[in-house]
């Protein structure tokens, strides 16, 4: 893909199509009015006649001619949000890709700060993806050739190039959840990844059940064991080890989490092919990071890749399992797997990685689904200026997250008679209660537990996105990544 810069929007290409944003019930201003006039001339009175062109959220209007213009929509003025203004603009690549454009210009929105200039490439990326992967009828041809860049000022190309590097990557996180189990088992995850560490240069190895069993993973073999497929752990590393800051991004990748013999529903299970949404954003940042290469920091990107099944070897509730760091885990409920597997692979963050500083995703309670709704993902952990660094990183790489308690009393609610934790706590603040149970594993470690479970995937559409995965974590992990290094990326 090709990233250009233009001054105005009449020098735009002419086979292009220009995404304006515009607010509700606010005129455009008289430049772009000018502009539109003189290049989509027709259409534009049309659409003024019409009474078109309100402004009202992610809705958009094409207005034909050479280049041919879409306007969307950015809502009212007093909600504005940065957020919405990527949406907006992946609601017109979204648009336009479906509708025959392959080279896409941005009047880059003076509204938005810096960095405009990478949440646009981000957001034409984001919009132009392709959720029908696996369709051999009908596809189309939605891949875009060129972004011009109307406007914008500092490197507007490099950051470009950023944004392109941080969407792809968004993308290929996407396409790993949206693929089926079928497709991505914990053995197929670890070849993928293998294939993409070697692409971007990364340095990557995959534990199979020898060296697990040698580590005492006790939680992640365990949860494995009604599955056909043993499970893998996969390292993948970044930059050198001698680093005195060593980030570890550590991700639940169930490929499917059946919840094992405490059996989900059929409704339940439906998007549990999702289940290694935050593996999958591990993958995606570390792809990232792997191609933009932060100087002075070590990233290791540490996933735990397992399927949840009933199997005849599968794990029973009443199990106690002993985990990596020697402590001990009364399974009451096996559906309650993700923090077993994390449990481990923290651990391995820990004291194999000798990690710093740990961020872990998983999609790990439908508790925090209830709690944050699809709009926010949670975050827990300590201390809390470690959890604080990491919200501001994504406040910038305009992901919604929210901090959540992590009181010392949550964690009283695994205490078990027999073993030195159970596995569930109950309902009442059931996101806590597991965050509390992680934090057992990470030795003190600065760390940040994200429970991206009501974010990652989306069962219903809308102007800016497809149903299915949304990639949510990659950009916040790159952003996290690349300050820690020192360096803004754009
Ligand atoms: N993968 C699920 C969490 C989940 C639920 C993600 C819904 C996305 C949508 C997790 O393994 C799980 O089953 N959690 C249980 C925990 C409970 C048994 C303590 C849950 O949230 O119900
Ligand atoms: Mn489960
Ligand atoms: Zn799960």
């Amino acid at each position: 893909m090709n990233i250009t810069v233009a001054p105005r929007l009449s020098d735009a290409p002419a086979d292009s199509a220009v995404i304006v944003l515009q607010f509700q019930g606010e005129h455009l201003d008289q430049e772009t009015t000018d502009a539109l006039r003189a290049c989509a001339a027709p259409d534009f009175e049309d659409a003024i006649t019409r009474e078109e062109l309100k402004g009202r959220l992610y809705a958009t209007t094409l207005l034909r001619g050479s280049p041919s213009a879409l306007v969307v929509g950015l809502g009212k003025r007093g909600e504005f949000s940065e957020i919405r203004c990527r949406r907006a603009v992946e609601a017109g690549a979204r648009y336009l890709t479906r509708h025959g454009f392959h080279d896409i210009s941005v009047q880059l929105p003076s509204v938005s700060r810096n960095g405009t200039a990478r949440m646009a490439v981000e957001a034409v990326i984001r919009g132009a993806y392709d959720e029908g992967l696996l369709k051999t009828a009908d596809r189309e041809d939605r891949s875009v050739r060129e972004v011009v860049l109307i406007g914008g000022d500092g490197n507007v190309t490099r950051q470009g190039e950023v944004g392109e590097i941080i969407g792809e990557s968004t993308n290929f996180a996407r396409d790993l959840v949206n693929l089926p189990p079928n497709d991505i088992s914990p053995k197929t995850f670890a070849e993928r990844l293998v294939e993409m560490a070697e692409e971007v240069g990364l340095g990557v190895e995959v534990l199979e059940q020898p060296g697990l069993s040698e580590l005492n993973m006790g939680a992640i073999l365990n949860v494995g064991k009604g599955s056909s497929e043993p499970p893998r752990v996969i390292d993948l590393r970044y930059g050198n080890e001698q680093a005195p800051v060593k980030l570890a991004l550590v991700g639940k990748g169930l490929t499917f989490d059946s919840g094992g013999l405490s059996i989900k529903t059929a409704a339940g299970m439906e998007w549990m092919k999702g289940d290694m949404a935050g593996a999958a954003a591990v993958a995606g940042a570390m792809r990232a990071i792997g191609l933009l290469q932060p100087a002075g920091i070590h990233v290791r990107g540490i996933i735990g890749a397992v399927e949840n099944m009933p199997g005849p070897g599968a794990m029973k509730p009443g199990d106690v399992l002993r985990t990596m760091n020697g402590k001990t885990i009364e399974v009451l409920n096996t559906d309650a797997e993700g923090r077993l597997v994390l449990a481990d692979v923290l651990t391995y963050a820990v004291r194999r990685a000798g990690a710093t500083h740990i961020v872990d995703l998983a999609t790990l309670t439908g508790a925090i689904e209830v709690a944050l709704g699809n709009e926010a993902a949670g975050v827990m952990g300590r201390p809390d200026d470690w959890v604080r660094t990491v919200v501001a990183a994504a406040d910038r790489a305009l992901e919604r997250l929210w901090q959540m308690p992590l009181y010392p009393e949550y964690r009283q609610r695994m205490d078990s008679e027999l073993a030195d934790m159970k596995n569930t706590g109950g309902r009442p603040g059931g996101a806590l209660n597991a965050a509390s149970l992680l934090e057992e594993f990470v030795d003190g470690v600065p760390w940040a537990h994200m429970d991206i479970a009501g974010v990652a995937w989306l069962e219903r559409k809308s102007a800016y996105t497809s149903t299915g995965a949304t990639g949510y974590g990659v950009a916040t992990l790159v952003e996290l990544a690349t300050t820690m290094a020192g360096e803004q990326p754009a």
